[in-house]
């Protein structure tokens, strides 16, 4: 089979995209590409160059800084997926902080990075065989992706989730914490002017606050196998 196709996942935080994504890409050897991990690591930038305080963020300095900003995705074969660079630095584990989530909404709003990262994904697919997860990646990144899925869950699952993630990771923080960071995030993500999070008139809907990954891959491959023989 040749055709290779590209597969558009959005949907809320910690509805495991990146999961399915991860999985589609390792069964259809295709590209993967987190681009909230993208936006996390333009977050880390920011944080690690202070154009952040308690409660600011200085986007008219992160602005003037991006050309300064170099991102890139390493395979690594252990782990079997490709981890994000910054600098030339790997700071896959970083990004993944509370702190980082608590920043990267308010910086997924500004424009100018939001271009800078587009054009750097829509550069990473134009070939096809990728599968990319994001927020606008049916709407804005590529909007005629021959598959679009969109993922949601209820808050208090997703959190659930994501709490677990973190305790497991040595983490210290509280179950509160992280369900006022995931919907706080549903409503900046959402309500933001610039590709606010929406579902693609064409994109598949798929709530899987009662359904297990198993379940969810089995139901997604379908949907590849048919749009690669058509
Ligand atoms: O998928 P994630 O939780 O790692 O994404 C982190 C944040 O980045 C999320 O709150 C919104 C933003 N984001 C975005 O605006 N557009 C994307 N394509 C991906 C992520």
């Amino acid at each position: 089979m040749n055709k290779k196709i590209t597969i558009a996942i959005d949907g809320f935080s910690s509805t495991g995209k990146s999961t399915i994504a991860k999985l589609l890409a390792k069964k259809y050897n295709y590209i993967y590409v987190d681009t909230g991990a993208m936006y996390r690591a333009v977050s880390l930038f920011a944080k690690n160059n202070n154009f952040v305080g308690v409660d600011f963020l200085d986007s008219e300095k992160l602005v003037s800084n991006l050309d300064k900003i170099s991102l890139s995705f390493i395979f690594n074969e252990a782990l079997g997926f490709a981890e994000m660079f910054l600098n030339n630095i790997n700071v896959e584990s970083e990004i993944r902080t509370l702190e980082v989530s608590q920043l990267v909404s308010k910086v997924a709003t500004i424009s100018e990075v939001r271009k800078k990262l587009v054009a750097e994904q829509q550069l990473m697919g134009k070939e096809g065989g990728i599968v990319m997860d994001g927020r606008d990646i049916g709407t804005v990144v590529f909007p005629d992706a021959e598959l679009k899925l969109f993922m949601t869950a209820s808050a208090d699952k997703r959190a659930t989730r994501r709490y677990k993630e973190l305790l497991e990771k040595g983490d210290d923080v509280s179950f509160e914490e992280i369900l006022f960071n995931v919907q706080e995030r549903d409503r900046i993500d959402s309500t933001r002017e610039d590709s606010p999070l929406v579902q693609a008139e064409d994109a598949i809907g798929f709530d899987n606050s009662d359904m297990g990954i198993d379940e969810q891959f089995e139901r997604i491959c379908t949907l590849v196998d048919r749009k690669l023989i058509e």
